[in-house]
């Protein structure tokens, strides 16, 4: 979910309207905006759906200067109007937004409001209904009140709170999700990032865990529970407000796509110093030195840019290294070897189930680094390092320019650790993002080729799989992911030698099957594995790399570096993903259930 908030001199519905579509990534299945006018009378206003919906809704002859919003993403409770934030107390006096998940709710709905009737079966309407609550039953200023029903409440949180009493006034705080205060001439915001505000400011005051803020026009107290003020300085976010936009693409995804190159070449840029040497900062690379092994942290797309930078890491360094997903390693920790070094990967640097693991991280005291595309998310301020993405905010759900980025960057940490430990690096990473840069356009010039292949055999086919070997099964793995994410098919990325021992079974007349081949040792293994399902009547697709390719191939991918093949490979199965959810009629930018960023657990 995504909340924002505005107190100040401008009229507040375009700015809570504007700055929810930008949260849309978070969260897209209802929302609202709680606004105080002139008069100091406040309107509510929710709608099930998409902001398109909610702006439809908004009584647009209502003059108001301070509101919030909320863009949801469901957790507790089915999308619906009901629902929908903000959620208000029974007497209507207070309004709050909510991102975050309230583990204790029931308990604290039985200890303390077992008369009050619900609205709602959200979490988040018993934060507001127990703030009214130690108002009314225990004559609590508002502030206190809030404070005290922080402390009663677990689980994670970014609120805004609103007590129509004293609209002049926007209490926020938080806990685990994230909460930026942005500060302007004669305005303050709230903002889950700065992003949905950058285009009211670029100062921002970062909010943490257990502090509560009271934000008026003019001014932002920030305190701790105690009641201790805190000072903090704001800090500029240097976010392009023409980079939010979509330009003359009908949809995010194929920008970003088609950004690929840029963000090769600008990544090579970024990291190289003025000798022209891949450069990155020595006390991330001696603490590399240092472990003995390597810990990949990520979820969704960045686990699977995780299975390719292992390769890289291990083959570039010789470092052990190991991948695993965020939310089975919170709670079921392996074995950690005597020095380990963390690397979290995290297009957003917001994810929750990753978020978790660095808490751990830190308390144990073992170095971390986080790649992140967002410079001040929270994996970034956390984590002891960052080496950031240059990707440029990537807006669809479906990861894919970050994807590439992450792989980038890993190669260049790989190559810097290694003539750090005076290893010869196998490859000049910097030159091979070069030639990769080229590659890529090629492909995607090619692009009419990959719709065909998606109307010819995707867009009707209830399943597909992808097969690979070795790092080409590791593109198999986000192929699929991305497939299914925006198509809605049933697709699943396998290593290609396993496919006969079970899921072979599913292979019937005209089930797509797409193999990767950039691997020259295996490569053999998946075309014979191709055979053995196009004899069970499968529609077998082949993309090689050039030197490896054969008659019957269905594309030849132009040649890079062995090691950095997913880079190039990755990117025909990013453009049959857009054009098979396009033909089906998807909506490719938000596809149902999902959000870009996953700030609950
Ligand atoms: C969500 C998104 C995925 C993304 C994953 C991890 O589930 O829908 O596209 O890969 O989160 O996100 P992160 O920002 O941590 O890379």
């Amino acid at each position: 979910c995504g909340i924002v908030g505005y107190i100040g001199n401008k009229d507040v519905k375009e700015i809570l309207l504007s700055g929810l579509d930008t949260l849309e990534y978070r969260g897209y299945d209802s929302a609202g905006i709680y606004i105080t006018d002139e008069a100091n009378q406040g309107h509510l206003f929710k709608e099930k759906g998409r902001i398109a919906a909610l702006r439809d809704k908004v009584d647009n002859s209502i003059n108001a200067f301070s509101g919030i919003g909320h863009t949801r993403w469901a957790t507790h409770g089915v999308p619906s109007v009901e629902n929908a934030h903000p959620h208000q107390s029974t007497s209507g006096r207070f309004t709050i937004v909510h991102n975050g998940v309230i583990e204790n709710f029931e308990e604290v709905k039985d200890a303390y409001l077992p008369d009050v009737h619900f609205h709602s079966t959200t979490d988040t309407e018993v934060i507001v209904q127990l703030i009214a609550w130690f108002v009314e039953s225990e004559e609590l200023d508002t502030i206190d009140a809030f404070k005290k029903a922080i402390v009663t409440l677990k689980g994670s949180y970014a609120l805004a709170l609103v007590d129509n009493e004293n609209p002049n006034t926007l209490y926020a705080a938080k806990n685990k999700s994230p909460l930026l205060l942005g500060t302007g001439e004669g305005f303050n915001v709230i903002s889950s990032d700065a992003m949905a505000m950058v285009r009211e400011t670029d100062q921002f005051i970062e909010l943490m865990d257990g502090e509560v803020a009271t934000l008026t026009k003019d001014s932002i107290k920030i305190e701790d529970l105690a009641g201790e003020t805190i000072e903090r300085d704001s800090y500029t976010a240097h976010i392009d407000a023409n980079d939010l936009g979509k330009g003359t693409y009908p949809y995010y995804m194929i920008k970003e796509i088609d950004e690929q190159p840029a963000v090769m070449r600008k990544l090579i840029q970024q990291y190289q110093n003025e000798n022209g040497d891949l450069e990155i900062n020595e006390s991330v690379l001696s603490e590399i030195k240092e472990s003995d092994r390597v810990y990949i942290i990520a979820c969704g797309t960045s686990y699977n840019a995780g299975w390719v930078g292992k390769q890289l890491i291990e083959r570039i360094t010789g470092t052990p290294t190991e991948v695993h997903l965020a939310s089975e390693f919170a709670y079921n920790t392996p074995l950690l070897t005597k020095k380990p070094f963390f690397i979290f990967l995290s297009q957003s640097g917001e994810t929750a189930d990753s978020r978790q693991v660095l808490v751990q991280v830190n308390k144990a005291g073992y170095p971390s680094l986080t790649l992140t595309n967002v410079p001040g998310s929270t994996l970034s301020r956390e984590a002891k390092h960052t080496l950031l993405l240059h990707a440029g905010p990537e807006i669809a759900v479906a990861s894919t320019k970050a994807y590439t980025a992450q792989i980038a960057v890993l190669a260049i940490l790989a190559e810097c650790v290694a003539k750090y430990n005076g290893v010869d690096s196998p490859l000049d990473v910097a030159h091979e993002l070069g030639i990769i840069a080229n590659a890529i356009e090629t492909v995607i010039d090619d692009h009419e080729i990959f719709e065909r292949l998606s109307v010819t055999h995707l867009s009707t086919s209830k399943n597909a799989f992808y097969i690979g070997r070795g790092i080409d099964y590791y593109v198999v793995m986000e192929a699929a992911l991305k497939l299914k994410e925006v198509s809605y098919v049933q697709a699943e990325g396998w290593a290609s030698g396993e496919l006969k021992h079970g899921t072979i079974a599913l292979i019937e007349d005209n089930t797509p099957v797409i193999s990767i081949i950039t691997d020259k040792v295996s490569g053999p293994h998946t075309r014979g594995n191709a055979h053995e399902v196009i004899s069970r009547g499968a529609n077998s697709m082949i993309i090689s790399m050039e030197g490896l390719d054969r008659q019957e191939d269905a594309y030849v991918l132009p040649k890079v570096h062995d090691l950095l093949t997913p880079l190039i490979s990755v990117i025909p199965t990013q453009l049959i993903a857009y054009y098979t959810a396009l033909h089906r009629g998807n909506d490719v930018d938000k596809p149902r259930n999902l959000a870009k960023s996953v700030t609950v657990e």
